[in-house]
């Protein structure tokens, strides 16, 4: 999209939260809040967005910056920043020196309203640029508009000015149109707006909606469009509110998989991070957590009871069974993890079977090692497989095994037991034992 440029508000404490972290980092489902927003931006074609950071800015940069990484380079996310949060208005005033030459549009949007729907922003500014609008902002009707900021209209219907709940009067409190937090601007008359807002409501802030009245005063062209998806318009202000939108986006995740050719045998105990990707002809089994950045092939089955972290990537009817953990690990094409394991930091080929209780050992001190178990290889329950440490291709471990640390086992060999010695004693001349279970 040409000409146009977001600028999205984040500098806010979200002091409402009460959590003393940055608001916009909030996560629903995997994602902050802020991406989304830069998220729905970017997906309408807006190559720039500013954010307006403040509150522990140097924490909301570093998030910003490490979450573009691996972005489409075209797309550009600068900041900058409110050292003082003095309201919406003196917010988008910091970024005015980013603006100078630009002729273009501006849509500003809050960073705590991140449910928007990217077709509604799309109408917002197409209605701008088909009435060659001064201002276009998104209202929506509310039955309890409680908190939000009242569309005040004259007698022939054209908006005369935005009014915030703390400065309304009984009759303007009656007002059910409401703000919901989305604006195209022309750049210059926003900037000029902008120079004669000043801080004499209840909050003392500079208020952004107040550009909506100075504008309107001038005889400039105010425009409105209007949703009615209460969904998409909530602007997170507590914790309450948090806990709802978490709800909506849940569903609007479980819906769009469920559109895709997933089944999902309960929706209410499924909860599903906001970028996995799952391939048609597969079966989520209640009680299952999938977190970010996992992909699922097509046909698999997952759960009951299956935990899939971060870095799981299972190709094409992969079978995850019943108090499964997986993280940061691959499972090839037809292979089974039925019941009762933790995996992690593995790569398993094609048509494994992992039995019962089979368990990766990780970590030491120091690190993490990987674990590799070659195609068709079969894990005997109770086995732990204790990294770094390879399993060829066709092997077969018996029910128990423990497969020590850089013992690798070679394809198509059959191994069993257990070999455990004491490898440290705090006694000199200690003496070595060692245990193997197949002659117990
Ligand atoms: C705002 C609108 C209100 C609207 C509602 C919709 C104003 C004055 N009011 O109220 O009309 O109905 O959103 O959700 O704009 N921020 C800054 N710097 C500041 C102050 C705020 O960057 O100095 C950011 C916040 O981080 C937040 C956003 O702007 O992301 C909105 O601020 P908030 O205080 O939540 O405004 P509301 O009271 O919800
Ligand atoms: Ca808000």
């Amino acid at each position: 999209m040409k000409d146009i440029v977001a600028v999205v508000l984040a500098a806010g404490e979200g002091k409402r939260m009460k959590f003393g972290h940055q608001k916009v980092l909030c996560t629903l489902y995997g994602r902050t809040m802020v991406d989304y927003v830069l998220g729905f931006v970017a997906s309408i074609g807006i190559k720039r967005s500013i954010v307006v950071i403040g509150y522990k800015s140097d924490v909301v940069e570093g998030y910003l910056r490490q979450s573009r990484e691996g972005v489409d380079p075209q797309i550009s996310i600068e900041t900058a920043i409110q050292k003082e949060t003095l309201g919406t208005g003196h917010a988008v005033i910091q970024t005015k020196e980013l603006f100078t030459d630009f002729k273009g549009d501006i849509l500003v949007l809050y960073g705590d309203t991140p449910l928007l729907r990217p077709q509604t922003l799309e109408k917002l500014i197409a209605t701008h640029r088909e009435n060659n609008a001064s201002c276009t902002l998104l209202t929506t009707y509310l039955k309890d508009p409680t908190g939000y900021g009242r569309i005040v209209r004259d007698t022939k219907g054209a908006i005369t000015k935005i009014v915030e709940e703390k400065d309304a009067s009984p009759v303007e409190k009656k007002i059910e149109e409401i703000n919901v937090g989305a604006y195209c601007f022309r750049s210059r008359d926003l900037f000029k707006a902008l120079e004669n807002v000043t801080p004499t409501n209840r909050q003392g802030e500079y208020y952004l909606t107040d550009t909506v009245g100075i504008l309107a005063h001038e005889h400039l062209n105010v425009c409105s469009v209007s949703t009615n998806d209460l969904e998409e318009i909530v602007g997170i202000n507590s914790a309450v509110d948090l806990q709802e939108a978490r709800r909506m986006v849940r569903k609007r995740i479980l819906n769009k998989h469920i559109s895709n050719g997933v089944t999902i045998v309960d929706f209410e105990t499924t909860y599903i991070d906001d970028d996995v990707h799952i391939g048609p002809g597969t079966i989520i089994y209640p009680h299952t957590v999938i977190e970010r950045e996992v992909e699922i092939g097509r046909e698999c089955e997952i759960g009951p009871f299956a935990r899939l972290r971060p870095g799981t990537v299972l190709e094409n009817r992969v079978e995850v069974g019943t108090f499964v953990e997986l993280v940061r690990s691959k499972v090839g094409e037809g292979s089974k993890i039925k019941h009762h394991s933790y995996i992690g930091d593995a790569l398993i080929g094609k048509k494994v079977n992992i039995g019962t209780g089979t368990i990766t050992a990780t970590h030491d001190d120091q690190r993490r090692y990987i674990t590799e178990v070659g195609d068709n290889a079969s894990i005997g329950a109770g086995t732990i497989l204790i990294a770094p440490v390879k399993v060829g291709s066709g092997a077969t471990a018996g029910a128990g095994s423990i497969i020590a640390k850089g013992r690798d086992i070679p394809a198509g060999a059959v191994v069993a037991g257990i070999a455990a010695k004491i490898s440290r004693s705090q006694e000199r001349n200690h003496e070595y034992i060692q245990v193997d279970t197949n002659t117990l």
